[in-house]
């Protein structure tokens, strides 16, 4: 193995930071053997604070309608091929009911930006999921909104927001999305999200286009910077109704050794082994956890609208990827190691021992 890559490895493991240029240097010279290590030192790292527990969540996608118009995605304002839905209070309530059934205990509801979720619909969807599972985490997805807004969501009890931040270049955000969308305004949200108190997850696709290693390494640096309490990463992967649909598929390999990168910066977060992982290779579930995810979303939505939510071509909803097939997901993860948790699965928050020594000594 590449001398440098070595000890870069070595220094992420050990203090969970690397300069910008050496997150790059890394990016750029993954040999198989320094993914093979990568992998090792982060399924170790998760494994002191997590076992070999994998946490499950149930995924509802309310609604594909979506105001804004990211050039990458199937679902954008401008796809007028898009089958449009969007599922009722009732509908979405009654997700929950049969996830709980099946042993979910956290709820992620995804959507499009749609007008319809307002701030009054979502609470009281809220409200109501907490009230029929006291016991159960609520994630929302929802994409970006007023400080106000996230602060009424949280305060009707919802638990967690993801929004991937995509890309953490401003140059390269704007080449992904439209004028009326920022670099500026999404990283707003994220740290609105968190001093809120939310349990917050960014992300970014990876080998979207235009993406180069050191977009890679701004990404990292973001993540050891922000600490998010989740990440979601996943290839990027082409829609045939997009201005990207004739670019490349992400690289499943790329994908897997930045997630152990990603466990390594941060040993207790929060990470999936994405659906577009699972998409572009038939093992990608299993590929993602051994090399340091531990979180899988199994989709949850009616059966009726799972293929509307085409965020990219072909994108999966059967087999371990749909909710009822959890049996099948449970016997995958067992097949490679692996135990599926049925509880909320919250963020680990591990103290660390060398920090309360200090404080200790300050004091006597
Ligand atoms: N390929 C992979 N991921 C995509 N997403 C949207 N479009 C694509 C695509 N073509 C991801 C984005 C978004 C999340 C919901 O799905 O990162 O935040």
């Amino acid at each position: 193995m590449d001398k440098k890559d070595l000890i870069l490895i070595e220094k992420l493991e050990k203090e969970h930071s690397l300069l910008l240029s050496e997150y790059e240097y890394l990016i750029e010279n993954l040999t198989d053997d320094a993914i093979a290590l990568l992998a090792e030192k982060a399924v170790s790292a998760r494994k002191k604070v997590y076992k070999n527990h994998v946490y499950i969540r149930g995924l509802i996608e309310i609604s594909n309608i979506c105001k804004n118009d990211c050039y990458y995605c199937g679902i954008r304002r401008s796809n007028t091929a898009c089958n449009r839905y969007r599922l009722t209070p009732d509908e979405i309530l009654s997700c929950c009911r049969a996830g709980y059934e099946l042993g979910f205990r956290t709820f992620v509801l995804q959507g499009g930006e749609d007008k319809y979720f307002s701030d009054d619909v979502v609470c009281d969807i809220v409200l109501k999921i907490k009230e029929n599972h006291p016991d159960c985490a609520v994630t929302l997805s929802l994409g970006e909104r007023s400080k106000e807004s996230y602060q009424r969501l949280y305060d009707a009890g919802a638990d967690r927001y993801l929004l991937r931040h995509e890309t953490a270049d401003d140059k390269h955000y704007g080449f992904l999305h439209p004028d009326e969308m920022s670099f500026k305004n999404r990283i707003a949200c994220l740290k609105n999200l968190k001093e809120i108190g939310y349990q917050v997850g960014c992300g970014f696709m990876v080998g979207s286009p235009g993406q180069k290693a050191e977009h890679l390494a701004k990404d990292l640096k973001f993540i050891e910077e922000f600490k998010p309490d989740m990440c979601g990463i996943g290839p990027f992967v082409p829609h045939h109704a997009t201005k990207f649909a004739d670019e490349k598929t992400g690289s499943a390999k790329l994908t897997c050794a930045l997630l152990s990168i990603i466990r390594l910066i941060s040993p207790n977060i929060l990470l999936p082994s994405t659906t577009a992982l699972g998409t572009i290779l038939a093992d990608g579930r299993e590929r993602g956890i051994l090399a340091g995810a531990n979180v899988v979303m199994p989709n949850l939505s009616p059966e009726s609208v799972r293929k509307k939510y085409e965020l990219y071509n072909n994108k999966i909803s059967e087999g371990p990827e749909a909710a009822e097939q959890k049996d099948e997901l449970v016997k995958r993860m067992k097949e490679i190691g692996y135990e599926v948790i049925t509880d909320r699965g919250d963020i680990k928050k591990v103290v660390q021992k060398n920090v309360h020594t200090t404080q200790g000594k300050e004091k006597a």
